[in-house]
C-alpha cells in the first residue's frame, strides 16, 4: 500500500503548481464547486495510476487542483462508493494520497437523506458526527503506522474549531446551516420507511452512503476534517401513516444536491477564507 501510494503520489506532484493545502471532495450533484478555481489542473482518475474508477452516472472521476482565492486546493470531483463494489481501501486511498501530497484539512460533501423531522430539501447539515453502520472498516488490517496509529480516538474526528467557525461564518452570511449527525450505510438501496424511523431513533439526522471511510481514514492520517451533508430528500417523516408516500429517486437526489451546490459552494469558500 505505501508503495503504492508513493508511486501515485510521484505520478501527481510534478502536475501541481503548489502544495495543496485543502482537499475537497464532491458528492452527488455538487461537482460544481470546483468551477471557480484560477488556473485549473484536471487530471482524470482513469490517468492516475492505482486510482480506481467512477462508474455512477452523475458523478465525474477527475482530480482537479488550483486556486481557490490564493489558497491551493485539491478536488476530488466524484469519489469511490463501498456499492460500487470497490474495497474499503480503494474507497479511501485518495484520502492517503492528499495527506501524502500535503493536504491538512479534508472537505467532505455528499448527499444525504433526512432523517431528522425538521429537516426539508434543500438543507445544508454541518456533520458533527457520524454513526458507522458500514459492514467493513476501512482500516481493517495491520496498521501501518506511516499511516496513523492502531486505535485512533474519534472523539473530535470533525475538527471542533473548524465546527465553530463554520457555524460562525453561516451565520453572518445568512447562510441556513443545520447540524447533525451523519448515518454511513452501505446502500445501494434506499432505506425502508423502519429503517429511516431507525435512524432517527439511535441518534441520526442525515443518512448516505459515503463520507464515513474517508472521515474515519483522515482522522487516522491526523488530518483536520470539516463534512457537509445536502438533503436532497427526506426519509423520516412527523406522521407515521402512508398518507404521503414518498419514493426516493437518484434523478431527484442529484436535483436536489445541484439546486443546493450554489449555497454549500459559497460556505466553504467563506470558511477556507477564514481558516
Ligand atoms: N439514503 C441513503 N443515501 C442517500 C439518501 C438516502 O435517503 N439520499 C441521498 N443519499
Amino acid at each position: 500500500m505505501l508503495r503504492k501510494i508513493q508511486q501515485t503520489t510521484e505520478f501527481l506532484k510534478p502536475k501541481l503548481h503548489s502544495v495543496p493545502e485543502f482537499g475537497i471532495v464532491l458528492g452527488s450533484g455538487l461537482g460544481m464547486l470546483s468551477d471557480v478555481l484560477r488556473d485549473p489542473v484536471v487530471i482524470p482518475y482513469h490517468t492516475i495510476p492505482n486510482f480506481p474508477l467512477s462508474t455512477v452516472a452523475g458523478h465525474a472521476g477527475n482530480l482537479i487542483a488550483g486556486w481557490l482565492d490564493n489558497r491551493y486546493v485539491l478536488f476530488m470531483q466524484g469519489r469511490f462508493h463501498f456499492y460500487e463494489g470497490y474495497s474499503m481501501k480503494e474507497v479511501t486511498f485518495p484520502i492517503r494520497i492528499m495527506k501524502e501530497l500535503g493536504v491538512s484539512t479534508l472537505v467532505l460533501s455528499n448527499a444525504a437523506g433526512g432523517v431528522n423531522p425538521d429537516f426539508h430539501v434543500g438543507d445544508i447539515m454541518l456533520i458533527r458526527d457520524h454513526i458507522n453502520l458500514f459492514p467493513e472498516h476501512p482500516l481493517h488490517g495491520p496498521n501501518d503506522s506511516h499511516f496513523g496509529t492502531r486505535f485512533p480516538d474519534m472523539t473530535t474526528a470533525y475538527t471542533p474549531h473548524l465546527l465553530r467557525l463554520s457555524k460562525e461564518i453561516a451565520f453572518r452570511n445568512n447562510i441556513p446551516l443545520q447540524e447533525g449527525v451523519y448515518v454511513g450505510t452501505q446502500g445501494p438501496s434506499f432505506e425502508t420507511p423502519a429503517e429511516y424511523r431507525f435512524f432517527h431513533v439511535i441518534g441520526g439526522d442525515a443518512v448516505g452512503m459515503s463520507t464515513v471511510p474517508e472521515a474515519i481514514v483522515a482522522s487516522h492520517a491526523g488530518l483536520q476534517l470539516l463534512a457537509f451533508s445536502v438533503i436532497t430528500n427526506i426519509g423520516y417523516h412527523h406522521t407515521d401513516t402512508d398518507s404521503h408516500i414518498v419514493r426516493n429517486d437518484h434523478d431527484e437526489v442529484q436535483d436536489a444536491a445541484a439546486h443546493a451546490a450554489p449555497k454549500l459552494s459559497t460556505l466553504i469558500r467563506l470558511i477556507l477564507q477564514e481558516i
